[in-house]
């Protein structure tokens, strides 16, 4: 089996490409580790469609590209877990598999995902890579879109660059579920999520590109009054997700898609809350925090 990777769309070549040749159910060996890792630098966004993997293989697979993240920003509790602390459960389901009802804290907090975000920008070291695999979804809707933080970056006018090159925002998930109007957190909650510093502009370790680091988990901007810094945040989310930024992923059953959320955003599209959408993450940790990364 080659493997090989294309655009999804050839009329973007540096974002969004699949990857055909590879059978995730096997241990990567590592010259397929170094063509998905030198994948990720170019699109940021890959797409593996046909792999029909279990919580252990996805593991496997991700644990080959650095240290991986615990569920440590899901809501429920360890013993009303699903699955593993290792995956994060992306899904509309109880322990026991059931829907959950619309009025369900889980269910309500999960929604937030429909909010542009970076996975884990909530954490003092943030999240890598994410590997979502599509176990169950619904006949319609629930699409995933993925935004270009570098094209977005780019596409700045050298005004907007000079003012945002050096912010530091803070991020929190009381924040992007703030937005919502979700703010039934208990005092334990509040201290788990209290805001992290992070860098608005960041600089990719590999690829060289720098990206506009955005997510809805940010609350505020340093030395910035708040009204005023989030006019801007959402100023700037609005410029970096405009559709010539945007790939909207549909889901067949068996897709697993993988990004880079040092230089994406990404939010969950709606679909009916009574059809099961089963979807298992597993997510690498970034290197350090932000500010620790040279610009
Ligand atoms: C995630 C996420 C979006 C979706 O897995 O981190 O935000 O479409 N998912 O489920
Ligand atoms: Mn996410």
């Amino acid at each position: 089996m080659t493997l090989t990777i294309t655009p999804r769309d050839p009329a973007r070549p540096d974002f969004a490409g699949e990857v055909r040749g590879i059978d995730l159910r096997k241990p990567l060996t590592p010259d397929e580790v170094s063509a998905v890792a030198a994948g990720m630098d170019h699109y940021a966004v890959l797409v593996f469609r046909g792999q029909d993997i279990d919580d252990e293989q996805q593991l496997a697979f991700s644990r080959k590209f650095g240290p991986m993240e615990t569920a440590t920003g899901d809501i429920a509790k360890p013993e009303d877990r699903r699955l593993s602390m290792d995956v994060n459960d992306i899904s509309n389901l109880d322990k026991n598999g059931n829907v959950l009802a619309r009025d369900d804290r889980k269910r309500l907090f999960s929604l937030g995902n429909m909010l542009w975000h970076s996975d884990s920008s909530f954490k003092a070291t943030p999240a890598k890579y994410s590997a979502l695999s599509a176990r169950v979804i619904p006949e319609s809707g629930g699409n995933t879109e993925f935004a270009d933080m570098r094209a977005a970056w780019d596409a700045l006018d050298q005004e907007t660059k000079d003012l945002v090159r050096d912010m530091v925002t803070v991020h929190s998930q009381i924040f992007s579920r703030g937005i919502l109007g979700f703010t039934d957190f208990t005092d334990d909650e509040r201290e788990k999520w209290a805001p992290v510093r992070q860098r608005l502009v960041r600089r990719h370790q590999s690829s060289g590109r720098l990206s506009l680091y955005l997510s809805a988990h940010i609350g505020g901007i340093e030395g910035w009054p708040m009204p005023e810094a989030r006019a801007l945040i959402r100023d700037l989310t609005e410029h970096a997700t405009q559709r010539q930024f945007v790939y909207a992923h549909v889901w067949r059953p068996r897709d697993l898609v993988m990004w880079d959320n040092r230089a994406t955003m990404h939010r969950a599209r709606r679909y009916d809350a009574t059809k099961v959408r089963d979807m298992h993450r597993t997510t690498n940790a970034d290197s350090a925090p932000t500010l620790e990364q040279p610009v």
